[in-house]
Protein backbone atom coordinates (compact mmCIF):
# COMPACT_ATOMS: atom_id res chain seq x y z
CA UNK A 1 0.00 0.00 0.00
CA UNK A 2 0.93 3.62 -1.02
CA UNK A 3 1.59 5.81 2.36
CA UNK A 4 2.98 9.03 2.52
CA UNK A 5 6.23 9.46 3.71
CA UNK A 6 8.19 11.95 5.86
CA UNK A 7 11.70 11.44 5.12
CA UNK A 8 13.92 12.78 7.50
CA UNK A 9 17.16 13.92 7.06
CA UNK A 10 20.00 13.19 10.24
CA UNK A 11 23.56 12.20 8.92
CA UNK A 12 25.88 12.84 11.45
CA UNK A 13 29.43 14.58 9.69
CA UNK A 14 31.80 14.01 11.95
CA UNK A 15 33.81 16.63 10.38
CA UNK A 16 31.57 19.23 12.33
CA UNK A 17 30.87 17.69 15.42
CA UNK A 18 31.75 20.71 17.95
CA UNK A 19 30.42 23.02 15.07
CA UNK A 20 27.08 21.77 16.01
CA UNK A 21 27.87 20.93 19.71
CA UNK A 22 27.48 17.18 18.91
CA UNK A 23 24.13 15.19 16.91
CA UNK A 24 21.82 14.19 19.95
CA UNK A 25 19.54 16.61 18.60
CA UNK A 26 18.38 14.47 16.08
CA UNK A 27 16.64 12.15 18.63
CA UNK A 28 13.83 14.79 19.99
CA UNK A 29 12.96 15.64 16.18
CA UNK A 30 12.67 11.80 15.42
CA UNK A 31 10.76 11.21 18.49
CA UNK A 32 8.20 14.50 17.28
CA UNK A 33 8.05 13.05 13.75
CA UNK A 34 7.76 9.28 14.74
CA UNK A 35 4.75 10.44 16.59
CA UNK A 36 3.19 12.17 13.65
CA UNK A 37 3.53 9.24 11.24
CA UNK A 38 1.87 6.89 14.13
CA UNK A 39 -0.66 9.35 14.12
CA UNK A 40 -1.44 9.96 10.34
CA UNK A 41 -0.17 6.28 9.58
CA UNK A 42 2.78 7.64 7.34
CA UNK A 43 6.07 5.70 7.50
CA UNK A 44 8.85 7.27 8.64
CA UNK A 45 12.05 6.70 6.66
CA UNK A 46 15.59 7.87 8.04
CA UNK A 47 18.37 8.79 5.10
CA UNK A 48 21.04 8.74 7.84
CA UNK A 49 23.48 6.82 5.46
CA UNK A 50 25.04 9.22 2.55
CA UNK A 51 24.62 7.84 -0.77
CA UNK A 52 28.23 9.61 -1.99
CA UNK A 53 30.64 9.82 1.09
CA UNK A 54 32.05 12.65 -0.36
CA UNK A 55 30.42 15.15 2.01
CA UNK A 56 32.47 18.02 0.25
CA UNK A 57 31.44 17.02 -3.08
CA UNK A 58 28.03 16.06 -2.48
CA UNK A 59 26.75 17.58 0.69
CA UNK A 60 24.41 16.30 2.47
CA UNK A 61 21.72 18.93 1.63
CA UNK A 62 22.54 18.25 -2.08
CA UNK A 63 22.05 14.13 -1.33
CA UNK A 64 18.86 14.84 0.53
CA UNK A 65 17.10 16.03 -2.74
CA UNK A 66 19.06 14.21 -5.83
CA UNK A 67 18.77 10.74 -4.23
CA UNK A 68 15.47 10.61 -2.27
CA UNK A 69 13.55 9.07 -5.21
CA UNK A 70 16.46 6.57 -5.50
CA UNK A 71 16.53 5.77 -1.82
CA UNK A 72 13.39 5.18 -1.82
CA UNK A 73 13.44 2.55 -4.65
CA UNK A 74 16.17 1.30 -3.77
CA UNK A 75 14.62 -0.10 0.08
CA UNK A 76 11.19 -1.48 -1.55
CA UNK A 77 9.25 1.96 -0.58
CA UNK A 78 5.68 2.02 -1.54
CA UNK A 79 5.37 5.81 -1.77
CA UNK A 80 2.69 8.16 -2.13
CA UNK A 81 3.73 11.88 -1.35
CA UNK A 82 6.94 12.79 0.77
CA UNK A 83 7.60 15.37 3.12
CA UNK A 84 11.49 15.88 3.13
CA UNK A 85 12.34 16.88 6.75
CA UNK A 86 15.30 18.40 7.74
CA UNK A 87 16.42 17.08 11.35
CA UNK A 88 16.23 20.73 12.80
CA UNK A 89 12.88 20.60 12.96
CA UNK A 90 10.49 19.24 15.65
CA UNK A 91 6.25 18.55 14.82
CA UNK A 92 3.65 19.60 16.88
CA UNK A 93 2.27 16.59 18.86
CA UNK A 94 -1.25 18.07 17.27
CA UNK A 95 0.07 19.43 13.73
CA UNK A 96 -2.41 19.03 11.12
CA UNK A 97 -1.49 16.27 8.74
CA UNK A 98 -0.38 18.99 6.00
CA UNK A 99 -0.42 15.70 3.23
CA UNK A 100 -4.11 16.30 2.64
CA UNK A 101 -3.36 19.97 2.41
CA UNK A 102 -1.51 19.82 -0.68
CA UNK A 103 -3.81 19.56 -3.86
CA UNK A 104 -0.96 16.61 -5.47
CA UNK A 105 1.42 19.89 -5.57
CA UNK A 106 5.17 20.46 -4.89
CA UNK A 107 4.64 22.25 -1.30
CA UNK A 108 7.21 24.92 -0.34
CA UNK A 109 7.12 27.60 2.72
CA UNK A 110 8.56 31.39 1.60
CA UNK A 111 11.59 32.22 3.42
CA UNK A 112 11.56 35.65 4.44
CA UNK A 113 14.08 35.47 6.98
CA UNK A 114 17.15 37.13 6.00
CA UNK A 115 16.47 39.25 3.07
CA UNK A 116 19.94 40.19 2.42
CA UNK A 117 21.43 36.74 2.32
CA UNK A 118 18.27 35.35 -0.28
CA UNK A 119 19.01 38.41 -2.51
CA UNK A 120 22.81 37.95 -2.16
CA UNK A 121 22.12 33.82 -3.16
CA UNK A 122 19.85 34.44 -6.08
CA UNK A 123 22.17 37.11 -7.02
CA UNK A 124 24.83 34.90 -6.91
CA UNK A 125 23.59 32.38 -8.97
CA UNK A 126 21.72 33.92 -11.70
CA UNK A 127 24.29 33.35 -14.07
CA UNK A 128 24.71 29.85 -14.37
CA UNK A 129 21.07 29.22 -14.69
CA UNK A 130 20.95 32.32 -17.15
CA UNK A 131 17.31 32.87 -15.37
CA UNK A 132 15.79 35.85 -13.62
CA UNK A 133 14.32 34.58 -10.56
CA UNK A 134 11.28 35.59 -9.07
CA UNK A 135 11.86 36.25 -5.27
CA UNK A 136 8.27 36.45 -4.02
CA UNK A 137 8.22 32.37 -5.02
CA UNK A 138 11.68 31.99 -3.21
CA UNK A 139 11.31 28.93 -0.75
CA UNK A 140 13.13 27.07 1.79
CA UNK A 141 14.15 23.63 1.26
CA UNK A 142 14.27 22.28 4.67
CA UNK A 143 10.62 21.09 4.69
CA UNK A 144 9.27 20.56 1.14
CA UNK A 145 6.68 17.83 -0.10
CA UNK A 146 6.40 16.34 -3.50
CA UNK A 147 5.16 12.95 -5.12
CA UNK A 148 5.85 10.74 -7.65
CA UNK A 149 5.22 13.06 -10.37
CA UNK A 150 8.10 14.84 -9.42
CA UNK A 151 10.32 12.63 -10.06
CA UNK A 152 11.55 13.55 -13.36
CA UNK A 153 12.23 17.10 -12.33
CA UNK A 154 14.39 15.82 -9.38
CA UNK A 155 15.95 13.22 -11.24
CA UNK A 156 17.00 15.69 -14.19
CA UNK A 157 17.67 18.20 -11.50
CA UNK A 158 20.47 15.55 -10.46
CA UNK A 159 21.90 15.27 -13.81
CA UNK A 160 21.94 18.96 -13.75
CA UNK A 161 24.56 18.76 -10.98
CA UNK A 162 26.72 16.23 -12.46
CA UNK A 163 27.30 18.25 -14.72
CA UNK A 164 27.74 21.31 -13.71
CA UNK A 165 29.23 20.09 -9.78
CA UNK A 166 32.53 21.83 -10.32
CA UNK A 167 30.70 25.55 -10.56
CA UNK A 168 28.24 24.95 -8.08
CA UNK A 169 30.54 23.99 -5.64
CA UNK A 170 32.76 26.78 -6.65
CA UNK A 171 29.45 29.13 -6.31
CA UNK A 172 28.37 27.46 -3.10
CA UNK A 173 32.04 27.36 -1.14
CA UNK A 174 34.51 30.01 -2.46
CA UNK A 175 31.93 32.80 -4.14
CA UNK A 176 28.38 33.42 -2.46
CA UNK A 177 28.92 31.35 -0.02
CA UNK A 178 24.98 31.50 0.37
CA UNK A 179 23.41 27.85 1.09
CA UNK A 180 23.83 24.69 -0.51
CA UNK A 181 21.06 23.54 -3.07
CA UNK A 182 18.67 25.89 -2.21
CA UNK A 183 18.77 28.49 -3.96
CA UNK A 184 19.83 25.50 -7.27
CA UNK A 185 16.48 23.81 -6.37
CA UNK A 186 14.70 27.40 -6.62
CA UNK A 187 15.89 28.25 -9.58
CA UNK A 188 15.01 24.48 -10.67
CA UNK A 189 11.43 24.64 -10.33
CA UNK A 190 10.80 27.85 -11.68
CA UNK A 191 13.04 27.26 -14.79
CA UNK A 192 11.11 24.70 -15.05
CA UNK A 193 7.79 26.19 -14.59
CA UNK A 194 6.19 23.58 -11.77
CA UNK A 195 3.74 24.81 -9.64
CA UNK A 196 4.84 25.29 -6.44
CA UNK A 197 2.03 25.67 -3.75
CA UNK A 198 3.28 28.23 -1.49
CA UNK A 199 0.01 29.19 0.88
CA UNK A 200 0.07 26.65 2.90
CA UNK A 201 -0.19 28.50 6.65
CA UNK A 202 3.52 29.72 8.25
CA UNK A 203 2.76 27.53 11.53
CA UNK A 204 3.71 24.70 9.49
CA UNK A 205 6.96 25.89 9.11
CA UNK A 206 8.06 28.06 11.78
CA UNK A 207 11.52 29.20 11.21
CA UNK A 208 13.94 31.60 12.99
CA UNK A 209 12.26 31.36 16.64
CA UNK A 210 14.53 33.99 18.46
CA UNK A 211 14.02 36.76 15.29
CA UNK A 212 10.54 36.42 16.12
CA UNK A 213 10.60 36.42 19.80
CA UNK A 214 8.62 33.52 19.69
CA UNK A 215 10.42 31.97 22.08
CA UNK A 216 8.75 34.56 24.58
CA UNK A 217 5.37 34.82 25.94
CA UNK A 218 2.59 37.00 27.01
CA UNK A 219 4.27 38.11 30.51
CA UNK A 220 1.54 40.93 30.70
CA UNK A 221 -1.08 38.32 31.34
CA UNK A 222 0.42 36.66 33.48
CA UNK A 223 -1.86 33.04 32.75
CA UNK A 224 0.17 31.18 30.45
CA UNK A 225 3.64 30.79 30.58
CA UNK A 226 3.71 28.87 27.35
CA UNK A 227 6.02 30.26 24.81
CA UNK A 228 4.40 31.33 21.62
CA UNK A 229 6.12 28.51 19.20
CA UNK A 230 4.48 26.16 21.06
CA UNK A 231 1.32 27.80 21.14
CA UNK A 232 1.00 28.85 17.33
CA UNK A 233 3.38 26.63 15.61
CA UNK A 234 2.86 23.31 14.50
CA UNK A 235 6.36 22.84 12.91
CA UNK A 236 8.99 24.30 15.26
CA UNK A 237 12.32 24.78 12.96
CA UNK A 238 15.58 25.33 15.06
CA UNK A 239 17.46 27.61 12.73
CA UNK A 240 18.64 31.20 13.15
CA UNK A 241 20.59 30.59 16.31
CA UNK A 242 23.93 29.42 17.21
CA UNK A 243 24.15 26.33 16.28
CA UNK A 244 26.41 24.55 19.05
CA UNK A 245 23.05 25.38 21.40
CA UNK A 246 20.84 23.44 18.75
CA UNK A 247 21.11 20.26 21.48
CA UNK A 248 20.23 21.75 24.15
CA UNK A 249 17.35 24.16 23.26
CA UNK A 250 16.18 20.73 21.77
CA UNK A 251 16.20 19.09 24.35
CA UNK A 252 14.86 21.42 26.59
CA UNK A 253 11.77 21.90 24.72
CA UNK A 254 11.56 18.01 24.39
CA UNK A 255 11.42 17.83 28.07
CA UNK A 256 8.78 20.31 28.01
CA UNK A 257 6.45 19.12 25.81
CA UNK A 258 7.49 15.16 25.57
CA UNK A 259 4.31 14.19 27.45
CA UNK A 260 2.20 14.83 24.52
CA UNK A 261 3.50 12.50 22.61
CA UNK A 262 3.68 9.34 24.67
CA UNK A 263 1.18 7.18 23.87
CA UNK A 264 -1.71 8.03 26.74
CA UNK A 265 -0.25 5.35 29.56
CA UNK A 266 -3.70 5.04 31.56
CA UNK A 267 -5.49 3.65 28.22
CA UNK A 268 -3.11 0.57 28.22
CA UNK A 269 -2.49 0.23 31.57
CA UNK A 270 -6.31 -0.04 32.31
CA UNK A 271 -6.16 -3.61 29.69
CA UNK A 272 -3.43 -5.59 32.27
CA UNK A 273 -3.33 -6.80 35.30
CA UNK A 274 -1.05 -5.53 38.12
CA UNK A 275 0.48 -7.25 41.31
CA UNK A 276 -2.17 -5.62 43.78
CA UNK A 277 -4.75 -8.70 42.02
CA UNK A 278 -1.99 -10.35 40.29
CA UNK A 279 0.78 -11.75 42.83
CA UNK A 280 3.31 -13.04 39.87
CA UNK A 281 2.79 -9.48 37.84
CA UNK A 282 4.03 -6.23 38.04
CA UNK A 283 2.75 -2.83 39.96
CA UNK A 284 0.62 -0.21 38.26
CA UNK A 285 3.73 1.84 39.21
CA UNK A 286 6.55 -0.45 37.74
CA UNK A 287 4.74 -1.01 34.47
CA UNK A 288 4.24 3.24 34.51
CA UNK A 289 7.62 3.74 35.07
CA UNK A 290 8.69 1.29 32.33
CA UNK A 291 6.84 3.65 29.82
CA UNK A 292 8.18 6.91 31.27
CA UNK A 293 12.03 5.75 31.08
CA UNK A 294 11.88 4.09 27.70
CA UNK A 295 9.03 5.87 25.76
CA UNK A 296 11.26 8.73 23.93
CA UNK A 297 14.00 5.83 23.67
CA UNK A 298 14.16 4.09 20.36
CA UNK A 299 14.27 0.51 21.08
CA UNK A 300 14.40 -1.86 18.59
CA UNK A 301 14.05 -5.27 20.57
CA UNK A 302 12.61 -6.17 23.43
CA UNK A 303 13.12 -10.30 25.26
CA UNK A 304 11.39 -10.87 27.83
CA UNK A 305 12.12 -14.25 29.38
CA UNK A 306 9.05 -15.49 32.07
CA UNK A 307 6.40 -12.93 30.44
CA UNK A 308 3.49 -15.12 32.77
CA UNK A 309 0.40 -13.78 31.32
CA UNK A 310 1.82 -11.28 29.37
CA UNK A 311 0.56 -8.58 31.91
CA UNK A 312 4.18 -6.21 32.01
CA UNK A 313 4.45 -7.79 27.82
CA UNK A 314 1.83 -5.46 26.76
CA UNK A 315 3.33 -2.54 27.91
CA UNK A 316 7.09 -3.68 26.68
CA UNK A 317 5.16 -3.86 22.93
CA UNK A 318 4.11 0.38 23.53
CA UNK A 319 7.70 1.00 24.16
CA UNK A 320 9.53 -0.94 21.95
CA UNK A 321 9.00 -2.17 17.92
CA UNK A 322 9.61 -5.49 18.62
CA UNK A 323 9.22 -7.95 21.47
CA UNK A 324 9.92 -11.69 21.90
CA UNK A 325 8.51 -12.81 25.14
CA UNK A 326 8.89 -16.47 26.28
CA UNK A 327 7.58 -18.77 29.47
CA UNK A 328 8.27 -21.93 29.98
CA UNK A 329 4.26 -22.94 30.52
CA UNK A 330 1.98 -23.44 27.87
CA UNK A 331 -0.94 -22.40 29.41
CA UNK A 332 0.88 -18.96 30.14
CA UNK A 333 1.54 -18.47 26.29
CA UNK A 334 -1.62 -19.14 25.34
CA UNK A 335 -3.31 -16.59 28.03
CA UNK A 336 -0.76 -14.15 26.98
CA UNK A 337 -1.78 -14.38 23.58
CA UNK A 338 -4.87 -13.59 24.41
CA UNK A 339 -3.59 -10.70 26.53
CA UNK A 340 -1.78 -8.84 23.65
CA UNK A 341 -4.23 -9.79 21.04
CA UNK A 342 -3.89 -7.25 18.28
CA UNK A 343 0.12 -5.99 19.54
CA UNK A 344 1.37 -7.30 16.26
CA UNK A 345 4.90 -6.50 17.16
CA UNK A 346 4.72 -9.08 19.80
CA UNK A 347 5.85 -12.65 19.83
CA UNK A 348 5.03 -15.43 22.20
CA UNK A 349 6.98 -18.62 22.78
CA UNK A 350 7.18 -21.45 25.08
CA UNK A 351 10.78 -21.43 26.19
CA UNK A 352 12.98 -22.23 29.08
CA UNK A 353 14.77 -19.20 29.65
CA UNK A 354 17.85 -22.15 30.45
CA UNK A 355 18.01 -22.94 27.19
CA UNK A 356 20.17 -21.83 24.60
CA UNK A 357 19.07 -17.67 23.60
CA UNK A 358 19.75 -17.06 19.70
CA UNK A 359 18.76 -13.60 19.86
CA UNK A 360 20.37 -10.73 17.73
CA UNK A 361 21.10 -8.47 20.91
CA UNK A 362 18.53 -6.98 22.33
CA UNK A 363 17.95 -2.83 23.05
CA UNK A 364 15.93 -4.39 26.71
CA UNK A 365 15.86 -7.32 28.09
CA UNK A 366 13.45 -8.32 30.61
CA UNK A 367 14.57 -10.97 33.25
CA UNK A 368 11.63 -12.44 35.08
CA UNK A 369 11.30 -16.31 34.85
CA UNK A 370 13.54 -17.69 37.58
CA UNK A 371 13.39 -16.46 41.29
CA UNK A 372 16.32 -18.77 43.74
CA UNK A 373 19.10 -17.06 43.73
CA UNK A 374 21.11 -19.49 41.63
CA UNK A 375 18.85 -19.35 39.16
CA UNK A 376 18.70 -15.75 38.61
CA UNK A 377 22.39 -15.94 39.30
CA UNK A 378 23.10 -17.53 36.38
CA UNK A 379 20.64 -15.85 34.58
CA UNK A 380 22.27 -12.27 35.12
CA UNK A 381 25.59 -14.24 34.43
CA UNK A 382 24.33 -15.41 30.99
CA UNK A 383 23.45 -11.54 30.04
CA UNK A 384 26.53 -9.63 31.02
CA UNK A 385 28.56 -12.73 29.00
CA UNK A 386 25.60 -13.03 25.78
CA UNK A 387 24.37 -9.33 25.68
CA UNK A 388 26.61 -6.99 27.79
CA UNK A 389 25.39 -4.14 26.22
CA UNK A 390 21.71 -4.77 26.76
CA UNK A 391 19.44 -2.55 29.53
CA UNK A 392 18.23 -5.38 31.67
CA UNK A 393 14.79 -4.41 33.86
CA UNK A 394 14.32 -6.47 36.73
CA UNK A 395 11.45 -7.33 38.91
CA UNK A 396 11.30 -8.45 42.48
CA UNK A 397 14.30 -6.82 43.87
CA UNK A 398 12.57 -6.10 46.65
CA UNK A 399 10.73 -9.31 47.22
CA UNK A 400 10.74 -10.97 50.41
CA UNK A 401 12.10 -13.96 49.41
CA UNK A 402 15.15 -11.83 49.26
CA UNK A 403 16.92 -13.99 46.62
CA UNK A 404 17.12 -11.28 43.88
CA UNK A 405 18.57 -8.38 46.04
CA UNK A 406 21.73 -10.00 46.97
CA UNK A 407 22.64 -10.54 43.38
CA UNK A 408 21.46 -7.11 42.47
CA UNK A 409 23.23 -5.41 45.59
CA UNK A 410 26.40 -7.46 45.11
CA UNK A 411 26.78 -5.88 41.09
CA UNK A 412 26.77 -2.70 42.11
CA UNK A 413 28.93 -2.80 45.16
CA UNK A 414 31.33 -4.50 42.67
CA UNK A 415 30.50 -1.60 40.93
CA UNK A 416 29.52 -3.81 37.92
CA UNK A 417 26.37 -2.50 36.96
CA UNK A 418 25.00 1.02 36.53
CA UNK A 419 21.53 1.82 38.01
CA UNK A 420 19.64 3.58 36.01
CA UNK A 421 16.29 3.68 37.77
CA UNK A 422 14.70 2.31 40.28
CA UNK A 423 10.94 1.76 39.55
CA UNK A 424 7.48 0.16 40.69
CA UNK A 425 6.31 0.50 44.31
CA UNK A 426 8.55 0.97 47.23
CA UNK A 427 9.09 -0.67 51.11
CA UNK A 428 5.94 -1.79 52.78
CA UNK A 429 3.79 -2.62 49.60
CA UNK A 430 1.53 -5.03 49.75
CA UNK A 431 1.07 -7.47 47.19
CA UNK A 432 -2.33 -9.57 46.16
CA UNK A 433 -1.17 -12.52 48.52
CA UNK A 434 -0.56 -10.35 51.61
CA UNK A 435 3.56 -10.33 51.12
CA UNK A 436 4.90 -7.37 51.67
CA UNK A 437 8.46 -5.43 49.79
CA UNK A 438 11.14 -5.04 51.30
CA UNK A 439 12.63 -2.85 49.36
CA UNK A 440 12.16 -0.96 45.70
CA UNK A 441 10.00 -3.41 43.25
CA UNK A 442 12.77 -3.53 41.01
CA UNK A 443 15.06 -1.67 38.52
CA UNK A 444 16.25 -1.16 35.01
CA UNK A 445 20.20 -1.25 35.19
CA UNK A 446 23.17 -2.05 32.51
CA UNK A 447 26.65 -3.14 33.30
CA UNK A 448 29.56 -1.20 32.96
CA UNK A 449 32.14 -1.52 30.59
CA UNK A 450 35.16 -3.13 31.50
CA UNK A 451 37.80 -0.74 30.73
C1 LIG B 1 6.92 -13.71 38.21
S1 LIG B 1 6.31 -14.53 36.82
C2 LIG B 1 6.59 -13.37 35.55
C3 LIG B 1 5.68 -12.18 35.54
C4 LIG B 1 5.71 -11.38 34.29
N1 LIG B 1 7.06 -11.17 33.82
C5 LIG B 1 5.05 -10.04 34.49
O1 LIG B 1 5.76 -9.01 34.57
O2 LIG B 1 3.83 -9.99 34.55
C6 LIG B 1 7.53 -15.73 36.48
C7 LIG B 1 7.25 -16.59 35.27
O3 LIG B 1 8.42 -17.30 34.95
C8 LIG B 1 8.03 -18.54 34.40
N2 LIG B 1 9.13 -19.50 34.52
C9 LIG B 1 9.50 -20.25 35.58
N3 LIG B 1 10.57 -21.00 35.27
C10 LIG B 1 10.90 -20.73 34.00
C11 LIG B 1 11.91 -21.17 33.12
N4 LIG B 1 12.80 -22.09 33.48
N5 LIG B 1 11.94 -20.65 31.87
C12 LIG B 1 11.05 -19.74 31.47
N6 LIG B 1 10.06 -19.29 32.25
C13 LIG B 1 9.99 -19.77 33.52
C14 LIG B 1 6.82 -18.94 35.19
O4 LIG B 1 6.02 -19.85 34.46
C15 LIG B 1 6.14 -17.60 35.43
O5 LIG B 1 5.14 -17.40 34.50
Amino acid sequence: MKKNIIYWIGIENPQHTDKYGGFEYFEYSKNTWKHFCKKYECEFVEFNVPVKDDLIEYRVNWQKILYVFDELERKGINYDQIALVDSTCMVKWDCPNFFELTEGKFVGWRDLDNMRWIKESIDGYSELFNYELDGTKYINSGFIIFNNLHRKLINDFKKFYESNKTALIDLQDNKIKKGNEQTPLNYWLQKNNVDVKIDLPLPFKLTHLNRKELFSYNWQLKEDNTPFFIKYGWNWIFNGIPKDQRTQLMKNVWDMVKHNYIQKSNDILDTVNHKDTSKNSTSRKFKQNIIDYFGDKDINLTVEFGCCHGDTTKILGSISKQVIASDIADSNIELSKVKCKGCDNIKLDVKDVNSVWEYETPDVIYMDALHDYDGMYKCITRIKQQYPSSIVIMDDYGHEMNTIKPIIDNLISNNEIEVLQWIGEDAGYATANGKSFIDKEGLIFKFKEII
